[in-house]
């Protein structure tokens, strides 16, 4: 396995103080910088070669469980937000659909418009699992979970070495996270794009240990100063750098949580939204109450 510790990290005493002084801990990535620039692109053609089909093709493997899908609606606007949830023994993909705009606002069926939020998930034993013949995107992918791995398993030991004997399993898994707007036209594209941002981009924290955002295409990422508790956008996610984010667990570690969410980008060229988050995750093996 290669070894990325020629990557930038924090020290567990620098994370500390940023915290304090509420700086973000994001940095430069070489990989993100090189083996990796195109991950936006690749996410691009990762997202139009997938569909349910192609997730039943390459989920379907000998011996295992069977790939399923989980139907979801919101109970108090089941026609207004509703899911699909794809879980098989490979990868994981899920499809979060809301109305657009004029749908929301108004009676079903008013413009059919819609916007759309689609996920990749990657996990430790994606890996082992693929088939060659699947798509060279979703193995690109892969591959990037390989790579930064190191980095997750770095930041496990320097900021939650104390808890680890909780742990049961530790997961590390890569999603790659598409916000598309596929009834909208060009005049009205902003305004779906805006919906789709404020449905999907609520402030909250992630329950998880902590996760590595590694960049969206353009910047709509915020997140509140741990010093000053305002919002703050964080630039450099659109241009190989890699930002470091404590979840709801790493206050067991006396960690502050890092909240955050996404705030509309009003620039009129833009389209499509693609981010790559890195989640660590822990299964915890005792009852103790923190
Ligand atoms: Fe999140």
């Amino acid at each position: 396995m290669q070894n990325n510790m020629n990557e930038n990290v924090f020290q567990h005493e620098e994370l500390r103080s940023m915290q304090e002084t509420g700086e973000w801990p994001i940095v430069d990535s070489q990989l993100l910088a090189t083996k990796y620039k195109d991950r936006f692109a690749m996410a691009e053609r990762l997202m139009k070669k997938m569909n349910t089909d192609v997730f039943f093709e390459i989920n379907s493997i000998e011996n295992d469980e069977s790939p399923v899908i989980e139907n979801w609606k919101d109970e108090n606007i089941p026609d207004k937000s509703f899911s699909h949830w794809h879980q098989g023994p490979v990868y994981g993909y899920d499809i979060d659909t809301m109305v657009g705009p004029t749908d929301w606002h108004g009676d079903i069926g008013d413009a059919d418009d819609y916007v759309q939020r689609r996920k990749v998930y990657i996990f430790d034993w994606t890996a082992d699992k693929l088939n060659e013949t699947a798509p060279e995107e979703l193995q690109y992918f892969v591959n990037m979970h390989t790579d930064f791995k190191p980095i997750l398993e770095y930041y496990a030991e320097e900021c939650y070495s104390e808890q680890k004997p909780d742990w049961g399993r530790v997961l590390h898994k890569l999603m790659i996270i598409e916000y598309s707007t596929p009834t909208a036209n060009d005049a009205n594209r902003s305004e779906h794009r805006a919906h789709n941002t404020e449905r999907f981009g609520d402030e909250h924290c992630d329950e998880t240990l902590a996760g590595l955002h590694l960049g969206e295409n353009y910047v709509e990422f915020h997140a509140k100063n741990t010093k000053t508790e305002k919002w703050e956008t964080i630039d450099g996610l659109e241009n190989n750098q890699m930002l470091w984010m404590f979840g709801e667990h790493a206050e067991r570690s006396g960690w502050k949580v890092t909240t955050h969410g996404m705030t509309h980008n009003p620039d009129p060229n833009l389209d499509t939204r693609y981010s790559i988050i890195f989640d660590l995750q822990a299964r915890y093996n005792t009852k103790k109450i923190y």
